[in-house]
Order: C-alpha cells, then sequence, then structure tokens
C-alpha cells in the first residue's frame, strides 16, 4: 500500500513536472529539444530534377544524371542524393494507392497494373546512391495550381488527381519508404495554400476545395499549429516505416507560417523562401532569408533557401562569378546542396564549380555551425564560419555592381591582432597572411572566401556566438511572427513590376541572432558595446550543448534599444536542468556578469524572463558569452 503511494506521488510528481513545463515553455528541460532525427547530421548534397526540368522528367533525364554524378567524381564528393520533384505521378487509384506515370518511368510498369518505383530506386541504391520522392501536404500540387499547362500533371478524375498526402499519410508514406525504397522526401505547400474555394483552381471544377491553412505573404492569415500538426504526422509515420532511422525530411512551405523559427523541432531541412530563379537578386533574397538564421540551424535541421541553379541565367558559364558566389554562400550558411542543372550538359568550369572540395568540406564540417555576418551593409557583407578543428571560413560578399575594397580585419575572425592570420583561398587555393587587418578588393558580385587561422582572442575557450550549431532558440520570446524587413526585395520573377512590388513577407524578425540584436542592432548594454554574444528577446530559454568545457561566463543585461524601460529581466543559467547561477532583476541600463560552473554538464540553457513583458520591446543579451 505504501509502496503503492510512493509510486503514484512520484507519478503526480512527474505529472505536474511535465504539466508544468507544457503551461512554463521557459522551465529548465534539460534536454535538447531540436530535431536530430533522420539523416541530416550535415546538409543534404545531391541532385534534383526541378531545376533542370521542371515537370517534363523523366527516368533517363533522371539515371543519366546519376550516372554522370558518380562518373564525374561528384559522388566521391559526396553529392548522393538523386531527388525527383514534380512530375512523376499518373494518378491516385480508387483504393489509395499512388500509380507513377509508367510513360515517362518505364521500369516502374508492372504486369497488375500497380506500377512500383522499387526497380528504379534499386537502380540508384546499385549506384551508390541515395533516392528522393517528392509530394504535397495537401490534396494537389503546385503545378496543378501555378503551371496547368505544364506536361505530365495528374490525370483522371478529380480525385484520382488528388495525388497529396491530405488524408493518406500514413499509406503513401508506407509506399514510398517502406515498399518502394525512398531515403527523401521533399512535402511542398501548395496544396494547403492554392486550393481556397475562391481560388480559380477550384472555380474552374477539376479540384476540391480545401481551406487554406497557409498564407505566403500574411503570416496572421497560416494557421500554424495546424500545418505543424501535418507536418509532425509525416515526421511520425516517416520514423514508423524507416525503423533504421534512414530517411530526410524536407519542408518545402517557402518561409510561410513562420516556418523560420519552427522547422528545426520538426524536419531536416526547411525552405525559408520562395523559388530561386537564375537572377542575382532572387538569389540575393533566398540567401537572406537564411543568411541570419545562423541559431536556428544544427545537425539533425538546416535552412534551405532553396535548390541550387548553377547552370541557367545569371549563374550559366559565361557568369562563373556570380555562380562561384552562389555556391560559396550555399556553403558558408550551411544550405543542402543540391544541383539544379542538366548533368548531361553542364560544362566543365560548373562541374569544377559544383566539385570544388574546399568549400564542399566548409559545408559538410561536422562542426555543424552555419556562418555568422560579422559585417552587414546592403553591398557589403563579412559572414565568417567556425569549423570544427577551431580554424575559421570566411566569405566577403560583393552584392553590389561596383568593384569594391574591403577590409578584413583579425576581430571579424575573433582572431588576435597582435598574430599572423593565415588565409588559404578557397578557389584559387593560394595563401596569404596579414596582422591586424588586410585590404581586399572584390568584383561586383563575387565573393571571396578564404579558410582563416591564427590566435584565437579567446585561447583557452570559445565565444558561444561562435557556436551557433549548439545553440537552439527553445524559446525564442517571439509571441506574434513579423515579416523580416531586411531580406532583400528583387523584382519578382513571376508578376515583373505588376502590382505595388516585393513587400516583406517572411517571418522571423525579431528572432534570436549571434553577435547582434534580435533586430540586427549591434549588441549594447549600458553604454557598452560588445562584438560577441547571443542577443534575443525577454521571456526566452536557449538550450546549448556543451562539449566537455568547464566554466561559462557572460554578461547579461537589456539591450540598449530596448524601448521598455521599466520592466526589469531575470537572467538565469541551468545545467542539466538545475540552476547554476542567477542574476538580479536587472532594469535597462544596468549589467551583471554570470559565472556558472559547467564541468560534466550536458545541456545548458539560458534563461531571461521578465513576465507580462511586451517582448518585441525588450531586446536582451547574453554578452560576451565564453566558453572554456
Ligand atoms: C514549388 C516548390 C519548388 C518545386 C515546385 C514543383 O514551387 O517550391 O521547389 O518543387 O513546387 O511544382
Amino acid at each position: 500500500m505504501r509502496l503503492f503511494l510512493l509510486a503514484t506521488s512520484a507519478a503526480l510528481a512527474l505529472t505536474s513536472a511535465a504539466s508544468a513545463r507544457e503551461i512554463d515553455p521557459l522551465a529548465p528541460s534539460g534536454r535538447w529539444s531540436a530535431n536530430t532525427a533522420g539523416q541530416a547530421q550535415t546538409p543534404p548534397m545531391g541532385w534534383n530534377s526541378w531545376n533542370a526540368f521542371f515537370t517534363d522528367v523523366d527516368e533517363e533525364k533522371v539515371v543519366a544524371s546519376a550516372k554522370i554524378m558518380v562518373d564525374s567524381g561528384l559522388a566521391a564528393k559526396g553529392y548522393r542524393y538523386v531527388n525527383l520533384d514534380e512530375g512523376w505521378w499518373d494518378h491516385r487509384r480508387a483504393d489509395g494507392r499512388m500509380l507513377v506515370r509508367t510513360d515517362k518511368f518505364g521500369s516502374a510498369r508492372t504486369a497488375d497494373g500497380a506500377t512500383s518505383f522499387k526497380p528504379f530506386t534499386n537502380r540508384i541504391h546499385a549506384m551508390g546512391l541515395k533516392a528522393g520522392i517528392y509530394t504535397d501536404l495537401g490534396r494537389n500540387t503546385c503545378a496543378q495550381a501555378y503551371g496547368p499547362n505544364e506536361p505530365n500533371l495528374p490525370r483522371g478524375s478529380v480525385t484520382e488527381r488528388e495525388v497529396g498526402l491530405w488524408g493518406h499519410i500514413d499509406g503513401d508514406i508506407r509506399l514510398y519508404f517502406a515498399d518502394w525504397g525512398f531515403d527523401y522526401i521533399k512535402i511542398d505547400g501548395c496544396g494547403l495554400r492554392a486550393y481556397g474555394p475562391d481560388s480559380d483552381t477550384v472555380r474552374s471544377g477539376k479540384y476540391r476545395a480545401l481551406a487554406p491553412l497557409l498564407d505566403l505573404d500574411t503570416v496572421s492569415r497560416s494557421n500554424i499549429p495546424a500545418v505543424r500538426r501535418q507536418f509532425a504526422a509525416v515526421a511520425a509515420a516517416l520514423a514508423r516505416y524507416n525503423p533504421d532511422g534512414d530517411f530526410l525530411l524536407s519542408l518545402c512551405i517557402w518561409g510561410s507560417a513562420n516556418v523560420r523559427a519552427w522547422a528545426k523541432d520538426v524536419g531536416n531541412i526547411s525552405r525559408t523562401s520562395d523559388d530561386i530563379t537564375p537572377d542575382w537578386g532572387r538569389m540575393l533574397t533566398n540567401f537572406d532569408t537564411s543568411a541570419k538564421r545562423a541559431l536556428y540551424a544544427h545537425p539533425g535541421s538546416w535552412n534551405d533557401p532553396d535548390m541550387l541553379f548553377i547552370g541557367k541565367g545569371d549563374f550559366d558559364a559565361d557568369h562563373l562569378t556570380e555562380a562561384r558566389s552562389h555556391f560559396a554562400l550555399w556553403a558558408m550558411i550551411n544550405a543542402p546542396l543540391l544541383i539544379g542543372s542538366d548533368l548531361r550538359k553542364t560544362p566543365k568550369p560548373l562541374m569544377d564549380i559544383f566539385g570544388n572540395a574546399a568549400l564542399i568540406a566548409v559545408n559538410q564540417d561536422p562542426g555543424g555551425h552555419q556562418a555568422v555576418v560579422a559585417y552587414d551593409t546592403d553591398d557589403l557583407q563579412i559572414f565568417v564560419k567556425t569549423l570544427a578543428d577551431g580554424t575559421k571560413a570566411v566569405a566577403l560578399l560583393n552584392r553590389s555592381s561596383q568593384p569594391l575594397k574591403a577590409t578584413l580585419t583579425a576581430a571579424h575572425l575573433a582572431f588576435r591582432a597582435d598574430a599572423a592570420v593565415e588565409l588559404t583561398d578557397l578557389w584559387t587555393a593560394r595563401r596569404s597572411s596579414f596582422t591586424r587587418e588586410t585590404s581586399l578588393a572584390i568584383q561586383p558580385r563575387e565573393t571571396l572566401v578564404f579558410r582563416a587561422s591564427g590566435k584565437r582572442e579567446l585561447a583557452d575557450g570559445m565565444y558561444l556566438s561562435e557556436l551557433p550549431g549548439d545553440v537552439n532558440p527553445a524559446v525564442d520570446g517571439v509571441t506574434d511572427p513579423i515579416a523580416d524587413p531586411t531580406i532583400h526585395r528583387a523584382i519578382s520573377p513571376w508578376e515583373g513590376t505588376h502590382g505595388g512590388g516585393s513587400r516583406p513577407i517572411y517571418a522571423g524578425w525579431g528572432g534570436a541572432q549571434a553577435d547582434a540584436t534580435p533586430f540586427g542592432r549591434q549588441l549594447q548594454i549600458a553604454g557598452q558595446r560588445y562584438a560577441h554574444g547571443l542577443g534575443v528577446l525577454a521571456n526566452s530559454r536557449l538550450e546549448v550543448r556543451n562539449h566537455n568545457y568547464r566554466r561559462f561566463t557572460v554578461t547579461v543585461g537589456i539591450d540598449d534599444s530596448a524601448t521598455e524601460a521599466k520592466r526589469p529581466v531575470t537572467f538565469a543559467v541551468y545545467g542539466d536542468g538545475r540552476l547554476l547561477a542567477t542574476s538580479k532583476p536587472i532594469g535597462r541600463g544596468a549589467s551583471q556578469r554570470l559565472d556558472a560552473p559547467i564541468a560534466a554538464v550536458r545541456i545548458l540553457e539560458l534563461v531571461a524572463t521578465s513576465p507580462g513583458a511586451t517582448n518585441e520591446r525588450l531586446p536582451i543579451a547574453w554578452a560576451d558569452a565564453q566558453l572554456r
């Protein structure tokens, strides 16, 4: 009886701790909550059919590109996924089974007409590669809505043309993974966006209505919890039908529904913007949607600014400067490296770009730290990425149409100014060195990219902001998502100058930042500038993986840019769920140094609370945060 009582009260204590956490997301959990399921310890590399062929895809084209990936040596350098995009399906049979378009994928033909992609994935696997498939979270697809005259759209009756996952998550995922043997799935969201009762697609009588859950232009019109639930159901089905864990979930809702803040908890890669096109301005837009989200990318889950468009338009063989920039930038921000060109026709200079082993190594570095902005203007940006061995990769991007002179300093790299910094150019392998600073000429649209080694400012440790892959903003304090106004607004490749232009649409403004406030300013507390630290809103909880450091020190305070003058914030540091250090309640204009012993701690949590505060008015700083 007594035992029973004890057990019951322990269970009660557990339940109330769990429900306390449900009620209070700021309560320390002692665990890392970002996604680690699936195969994305480093960003995926491979090839996808869309940018090369759009819906005009067939088996010969895909297998030929796969073969060239192997024969050219790209596969040996890490490119291994061969991904089908839209255009593979025929229709959904009355019993729910999806059928492959066998006039395009001949090997999928079966005697009973049920079709199977198994021979195709066998072929891809036999080449030592992995195979990816494509679907939609709704009933219908993107091309059905936006490319009604494209080839290879699904055929048949209204319901037969409903090829998306809606109502079929379990059956489709089982078919694609357990039966057909795919390893990767990209899931689009057009079915949740383009089939409202008043849409032309539905009015045409060809499609059933589905009340939209997504609105790309207006975050308040998206049903964020409902979209998350759908993806969570897919993730659960993927785990169910891949007991070996060999799957990859790619979310493709183009930065809508505030996905730039939560995809890290659900899938392996997530599109942060609408589609890339082979235009310099558009590439900048896509890059910008991921480039300042370093804290939202970790081993297991990466920002996806869309596939490479090297091979066409501004990134073809006549534009090697732009093509190299595109590749270097994707490498620096840990973007998936998914080739989008027809490899049968890709000229050697472009193949050489895909094959740049030094840049691939930067992208695939096991540390998993996305580059952080070290210098920021509309014309020139400097990005610095910490590599697992403590050296850095640094990229200087000339976004403008003018040649520029840039000064790179040791401080940009968190290296000491009194010791030599060695640079290796990752395009030419040329080596150079400088002390304190160096002046570099950068051509229009050029990205200079180097590997850099030097004496670290912190001889026996790291600034926490050098390690964004080890920081997870479990709660970033953003209560009402706001569109990010800092993303490049290119002329729309589809609408040209019709309408009112490209307005800010991608929510995420106010998210956690490395070496900046949530609104992109330099960190400053009580008049003192800090080059290093984490900026986040109050009422936030950051999870930090500790790789054998013994001591954590930090200066905490409300950032001087806060418009809230009266409300104090309390800062607390936890280690595996236990309180290690806490501040007094601190008002704007004051700071406090905290010092926490963290030997043997696995997960640190940094919690900043200010009950009842209007969050967007209270940016706070974990300034000069150091791990030693
Ligand atoms: C959307 C996606 C693209 C591609 C197409 C296919 O536009 O964002 O990447 O998959 O659908 O129709």
